[in-house]
């Protein structure tokens, strides 16, 4: 069983339950020739802390000696390996050298009776030159053999590998197939020519498709990919496991893999590297060493780049960096780049699964960075759910400090005591003034000298916005008239704004009913508290500039209105728990607003409606129907600790 325990982007951090035994993901799983090995499964497992290896058992299979005693001593014994054994079937050679003699069956069957703890169904492996028809006509074949396996398996996890060449439309379907039935890992393959072709931008596509009909309990691995440079941005597209021959090939061929890119070492003017392996020997006593030390050396070296590499990106992943750190690595290729420019144009489905808020700020690391969803989440929910309290309208150039409000103090005072709006004109499009102290737009940071690309795009954003929402004199800063006495009330100007930017106006407006009191820090002059007739509906968080919901504001919206806007109705079996204030488990949820984003605020309530908490949304609403594990909803109030409290 698979549980999503961090994410960040379409990234998952999880653990996986194979047969006893955990793997945190996201994992890569060294191949291991059985004939060769070039660095033995024992130290893959304990010098490198690989809890994961992938073999091939069409070969053990075809190889007398080893077929027998993988039969009688078990793979496990085998190889001296207690990690958990993935094992491949044959498809691979297929692709390499033609067709296979052995049917799904016989390898399926093989495989559960080595003791490998998830098996491959012999899939038919579909090339990127292929027609569409043929392409279409493989996958059924594919899908059968899938269906045999998972009668055949036992106990034995199975791997129902997603098919599909570059068709995405077949991508999804053969993933949404596969999804309904009874397979544990979901592996997308037919990439590695894709790969060995730099053809990133059409990896993204295949990826992007595959994931848009998966069943998203299962981890998803990208088969054949291991090389370090891609890590950081197949995992923000929601691959969980990767696997590398890459490390022990290459160091057949003496080639090093390094975060940009593989080098030859008879083309190497330096050896530039600390690692472990690498350490002490220099360039010149690392090409005298014999061809088994030095096959061996480099294999180590690659494997350490890949591990460090991954410790890198779960470390991203885990600070809410992952966007930043793939955009990073996705410079070191142009094809790379290709790779992450084409990831733009699927911002509606990264922005599902991309976190409302995150704890840090957000790092521009050029225009690419507008591709991510938090740049278009802002866009769209500006444009939607903005409501102008003036047609005059003082556009201020970015500045440097944040928020603008602080920066900007005097300058915006003036204009709204003559009647205008202040806009600012930031690098994520139009700021209304009221919006600015909210993620992401104060958590934040750009280059002081912009680039042109994001200069002209947020002037025209500007003027888009402006237009649309009937500013009908608009002036600059220096314009702004002396003297005028137009009372307005910035704090509750901004109070509204955010409500409705956060949970809608329809919502907004049932929270600011009434009479308003705000109660402001007294250190920071920040709005802390709404209240709304009495009833303390909201506080304001300092760090993203959003609310949390309090138990009166939920009960109101429940009460004044009708639909499921917020909310995340639980099974009977949860209720006394979740009114204690107990974590919402995926397994107990009947329904959950699609609108609602992780990092969400939501009302957790009974199958009749009937608020029981507050809290936090963790999974985007499309995972929860497929989880059978782990939490959907971190609960921060429920309505019986309310009472008590
Ligand atoms: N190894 C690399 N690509 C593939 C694939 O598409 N199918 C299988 N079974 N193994 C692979
Ligand atoms: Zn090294």
């Amino acid at each position: 069983m698979f549980e999503i325990t961090k994410r960040d982007g379409m990234a998952r951090m999880g653990r996986f339950e194979v047969r006893g035994k955990t793997l945190e993901t996201p994992a890569l799983l060294p191949v291991v020739n059985p004939k060769i090995c070039t660095v033995p499964p024992r130290e893959l497992y304990e010098k490198f802390g690989f809890k994961a290896l992938i073999t091939n058992s069409y070969i053990i299979r075809g190889t007398p000696g080893l077929r027998e005693r993988a039969l009688s001593e078990g793979l496990h014994e085998m190889l001296d390996y207690p990690g958990i054994i993935m094992t491949d079937s044959g498809t691979f050679q297929s692709h390499m050298y033609g067709e296979v003699e052995l049917t799904n069956k016989e390898i399926v069957e093989f495989q559960r009776d080595i003791g490998t703890d998830i098996g491959t169904v012999l899939d038919i492996f579909t090339e990127p030159f292929w027609t569409r028809e043929q392409t279409a006509a493989s996958i059924v074949t594919t899908l059968e053999r899938t269906e045999e396996a998972c009668s055949l398996k036992g106990d034995m996890f199975i791997n129902g590998v997603i098919q599909g060449s570059v068709y995405t439309d077949l991508r999804e379907e053969c993933a949404r197939k596969m999804a309904s039935m009874d397979i544990d890992v979901h592996p997308i393959g037919g990439v590695v020519p894709l790969m060995e072709q730099y053809r990133y931008s059409e990896l993204v596509d295949v990826v992007m498709s595959s994931k848009a009909g998966i069943n998203h309990s299962r981890p998803v691995h990208l088969f054949g990919a291991g090389h370090p440079m891609v890590l950081a941005l197949a995992v923000l597209m929601g691959c969980d496991l990767f696997d590398s021959a890459g490390y022990a090939k290459f160091a057949r061929d003496e080639r090093m893999m390094f975060i940009d890119g593989t080098y030859r070492l008879a083309d190497m003017q330096s050896l530039d590297c600390d690692c472990p392996a690498c350490r002490g020997i220099t360039l010149k006593e690392l090409r005298l060493l014999d061809k088994k030390s030095k096959t061996k050396l480099i294999a180590e070296h690659n494997l350490y780049q890949i591990t460090r590499e991954l410790a890198t990106v779960r470390r991203y992943l885990q600070e809410g960096r992952l966007w930043e750190l793939a955009e990073i690595r996705c410079r070191s290729h142009p094809a790379l780049l290709d790779a992450l420019r084409r990831l733009k144009e699927y911002s509606g489905q990264t922005e599902l699964s991309d976190p409302l808020s995150r704890d840090g700020a957000i790092f521009y690391t050029g225009p690419e960075s507008r591709g991510r969803p938090v740049y278009s989440r802002y866009l769209e929910r500006l444009g939607e759910r903005y409501v102008p309290y003036s047609d005059k309208a003082v556009v201020f150039p970015e500045s440097r400090g944040k928020p603008y409000s602080r920066s900007y103090a005097e300058a915006f005072e003036k204009a709204r005591k003559a009647g205008y709006s202040p806009v600012v004109v930031s690098p994520f499009g139009p700021v209304p003034v009221e919006l600015d102290e909210m993620y992401p737009i104060a958590q934040s940071v750009f280059p002081d000298i912009p680039d042109s690309e994001t200069e002209t795009e947020s002037d025209r954003l500007t003027f888009l916005f402006l237009e649309k929402f009937g500013f009908r004199n608009v002036i600059e800063p220096e314009q702004i008239p002396d003297g005028g006495n137009e009372e307005t009330d910035a704090d509750l100007l901004r109070a509204k704004a955010v409500a409705r930017y956060q949970f809608g106006t329809g919502i907004a407006d049932v929270l600011f009913k009434g009479r308003i009191e705000l109660i402001k820090s007294r250190k920071t002059g920040k709005i802390r508290n709404v209240i709304s007739d009495g009833e303390h509906v909201l506080s304001m968080r300092a760090g993203d500039g959003f609310y949390s919901l309090r138990m009166e504001g939920a009960e109101r919206i429940v009460r004044n209105v009708p639909g499921t806007g917020m909310r995340v109705a639980v099974t009977d079996d949860a209720v006394p728990f979740v009114k204690q204030g107990r974590n919402v488990f995926a397994q107990f949820v009947i329904s959950c607003d699609e609108n609602l984003r992780p990092m969400d605020e939501v009302i957790v309530t009974d199958k009749n409606g009937e608020p029981l908490a507050t809290g936090k949304l963790f999974l985007a609403p499309f995972e929860i129907p497929f989880m059978k594990k782990g939490m959907a909803v971190k609960v921060r109030t429920g309505a019986d600790e309310d009472r008590a409290g």
